[in-house]
């Protein structure tokens, strides 16, 4: 097995094949899975730049994976591929009918091997959703929030309201969700908003992260300029506080503490990739896995699922697709050229 460090031409090698060993998924770098990113939709009720094209062609319907292939495929992955923790994402999770259903069926996967059970969400619904997730089974939720100015929220959604989804950040807290807020930053649209956010959050106690802005959006709107980069956002910081940098651990930000006393995060995917440490393998909502965000294709698990495949020949086509996961933004730095943008990939 070659090591990550080791990789040389860009892309890991096809051969040998995929090991079949239970409770295990790896690829050739060596990177194990542990963590599940499963979108429910592609849909969504706002309209990021950085995320939708202008005007989303939805995917039809009998395209989209059942609740029951969903959960059929999340067992395949917890009980058969050592897969702990579950996030939920879209589009917008939430805009699907039945979701905290859904969970308290992912809840039954504790009993082989689920650990923990997140949501990514805008929160534009999650207040009166909360309460019923929470119940379900949901650990947690990352919510998105770029600005605290209603017109510039309103800008950056493509008419998103910013009232609700401040209430839906109370009603997460308030069923006992554990709740991260994530900030794309964008020279040009939001780099002082840095301040403010990192404010606001520290004095509600709510850990927030910085995410730099990746090439990934619909619009080809992304350019190597628009990114501010982790040095940038921790230079706006030191304004205002004490900031001091700790350890980096195998999460995908780096943490600095503001003042001795709060932890916020920056996601320097572009500046600085955490890809030698990727634990992660993505579903979409029509059953395509994508080991990277940044992998220029995909494999295809509905066809074989609704085929009728036996669970060891899904087995082996999930296993050699992250076999064949490249090793991340090193290689597919840029922008990323293909059919699938954000807003089906689930961020
Ligand atoms: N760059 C950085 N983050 C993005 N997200 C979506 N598109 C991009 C992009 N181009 C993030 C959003 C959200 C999550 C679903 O994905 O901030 O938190
Ligand atoms: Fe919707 Fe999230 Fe994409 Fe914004 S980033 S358009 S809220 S899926």
């Amino acid at each position: 097995m070659r090591r990550y460090f080791e990789m040389d031409s860009g892309n890991a090698r096809r051969d040998p094949p995929a090991p079949r060993q239970a409770g295990v998924l790896v690829d050739s770098f060596g990177r194990s899975k542990r963590k599940l990113r499963l979108s429910l939709t592609d849909r969504c009720n706002f309209r990021c730049g950085y995320c939708m094209p202008e005007e989303p062609e939805w995917l039809p319907k009998e395209q989209l994976l059942s609740y029951e292939e969903l959960l059929s495929v999340a067992r395949l992955f917890v009980e058969e591929l050592g897969i702990t923790n579950i996030r939920l994402t879209g589009g917008e999770p939430l805009v699907r009918r039945n979701v905290p259903a859904f969970v308290e069926q992912l809840d039954g996967l504790r009993a082989v091997g689920l650990e923990r059970i997140s949501l990514t969400t805008n929160a534009a619904l999650l207040e009166r959703h909360a309460p019923a997730l929470a119940a379900a089974g949901l650990d947690d939720v990352n919510i998105s929030i770029d600005s605290l100015d209603p017109d510039r929220f309103r800008a950056m959604t493509g008419g998103g309201e910013l009232e609700p989804v401040l209430g839906g950040i109370r009603a997460a807290r308030d069923a006992g969700l554990a709740v991260k807020l994530n900030a794309v930053v964008i020279k040009g649209e939001n780099e002082d908003d840095v301040l403010p956010l990192a404010r606001w959050a520290k004095d509600e106690g709510v850990p927030l992260r910085y995410i730099e802005f990746m090439p990934l959006d619909a619009r080809g709107g992304w350019q190597p300029g628009k990114v501010v980069p982790e040095a940038d956002i921790v230079a706006a910081l030191k304004g205002s506080f004490r900031v001091e940098a700790q350890p980096r651990t195998r999460e995908p930000a780096t943490y600095y503490t503001l003042d001795g006393d709060y932890s916020i995060g920056v996601i320097s995917t572009v500046s600085n990739p955490f890809c030698s440490s990727c634990d992660r393998v993505r579903v979409t909502a029509t059953g395509e896995i994508y080991p990277c965000l940044f992998s220029p294709g995909f494999t295809d698990l509905k066809t074989p699922l609704r085929g009728g495949a036996s669970a060891e020949e899904l087995l082996g086509v999930i296993r050699g697709a992250v076999w064949q996961k490249d090793a991340g933004f090193v290689v597919n730095s840029g922008y990323v050229q293909r059919g699938i943008t954000m807003h089906a990939l689930g961020g």
